[in-house]
């Protein structure tokens, strides 16, 4: 996010407006560093999984962490989705897929006492947007929506389909809790206006919401009776492109039979020994480095050694792009995976070409990571032969 000047097109009119851009960076550099320490306890806690295979108990307390370390990690991206200036990669997606991931995700919490009712059409669905976002704006749907109905009985419609001109995409989701009054619904779509109590909500859900649905054209508007329905009515512009595939996912093959040797790059302690323990537990041989000039030291002493790097993005002195670059001119093709906490397109782009092979958000999963290893591997053997 570049600083306002007053050559900047975008700069704020007025003090309000440089007020929230001020809050807006420093919500997003909180919650990066939130992601950097949830990255933290939700890997340490599920490499601790593994190794309770047997014991209930400390079963139950870590699976109780990871559950409170996913929240919080929903909640950095909330915050980050809100007071994010940059644009995040976009691509055609099908949100016939999109809904039947949120199904999956809904399965856990919603009580049998509410009817889900999920409609889509026959034919593909496609929008221009982010896969992620789009899942989260349906999701904080859905949660409000389930949140709304509580204990009670009542019925949760997601439905999906195209308008008459077939320009755009419409998606409805609907439920039969209380209702919104008339003096409430201009609010709702305000950050951080909650009528729950508080810890209950933050306010964000809404917001969140509407800026995914304006930053990828479309329109959001909520309409209710009390005491009979409420409904969150969205278009989007249908998109005639057909949805990108999906990478393919990693065969055997791609798995490393004899020990590849990663070296790990962080300049913080903790990143480093988890990194350390997961890729022992994946199978990896592992070498350290604090910082990009000791990684460079070590990949020029031993030029061959090294079948992939794994290195932390925001690093004091040298980053991690910046090793990229570095390496490039040593050993032209060695997989590079880059860990972040940022998730921007037109970095994204700007990476690949720099020789990053797989970029990995924080907080990440230790399928995620092994994933991203198998397919930097992969991609660095195509480009061996
Ligand atoms: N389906 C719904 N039925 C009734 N009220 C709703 C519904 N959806 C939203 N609201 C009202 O709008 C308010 C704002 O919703 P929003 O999702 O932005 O925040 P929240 O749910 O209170 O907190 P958060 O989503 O951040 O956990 C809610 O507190 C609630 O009063
Ligand atoms: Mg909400």
């Amino acid at each position: 996010m570049s600083e306002p000047s007053s050559l900047d097109p975008n700069a704020p009119e007025n003090c309000s407006d440089e007020k929230l851009l001020i809050l807006g960076k420093l919500s997003r550099g909180i919650a990066h560093d939130l992601k950097n320490l949830l990255a933290g306890v939700q890997g340490n806690t599920e490499l601790a999984l593994r190794e309770f295979k047997n014991e209930k108990l400390a079963r139950k307390a870590l699976t109780n962490v990871m559950l409170a370390a996913r929240s919080a990690h929903e909640l950095t991206e909330q915050i980050s989705a809100y007071s994010r200036h940059d644009n995040i990669p976009h691509k055609v997606l099908d949100l016939r897929e999109t809904i039947a991931s949120v199904e999956r995700l809904l399965e856990g919490f919603v009580s049998p006492s509410v009817n889900l009712r999920i409609s889509v059409p026959d034919s593909p669905a496609c929008v221009v947007a982010n896969p992620s976002q789009m899942q989260q704006l349906i999701m904080n749907l859905c949660q409000n929506a389930l949140q709304a109905i509580g204990s009670k009985e009542g019925e949760l419609c997601v439905t999906l389909g195209i308008d008459d001109t077939g320009a755009n995409i419409t998606l409805e989701v609907s439920d039969t809790g209380p209702g919104i009054s008339a003096e409430i619904l201009p609010r709702i779509f305000d950050p951080y206006f909650t009528t729950k109590e508080l810890g209950l909500g933050t306010g964000l859900g809404l917001a969140v919401a509407q800026k995914i649905v304006q930053d990828s054209g479309g329109d959001i508007q909520a309409a209710s009776i009390v005491g009979k329905r409420t409904t969150f009515s969205i278009t989007l512009p249908h998109s005639d492109e057909a949805p990108e595939p999906e990478a393919p996912l990693p065969t055997p093959e791609d798995f490393p039979e004899d020990k590849k040797a990663i070296l790990l790059v962080d300049d913080e302690p903790i990143m480093r020994g988890l990194g350390m323990d997961i890729l022992h537990t994946l199978g990896y041989r592992v070498s350290v480095a604090e910082n990009g000039s000791e990684a460079l030291e070590m990949i020029k002493r031993h030029p061959d050694y090294f079948d992939v790097i794994l290195s932390d993005s925001k690093m004091p002195e040298m980053s991690g792009p910046e090793l990229a670059e570095q390496l490039y001119s040593i050993r032209p093709g060695l997989p590079f995976i880059l860990v972040t906490a940022f998730n921007d397109a037109s970095t994204e782009a700007r990476l690949k070409e720099l020789g990053v092979t797989e970029i990995v958000q924080k907080p990440f999963l230790i399928e995620n990571l092994s994933r991203a290893l198998s397919n930097a591997l992969a991609q660095g053997k195509q480009s061996a032969s």
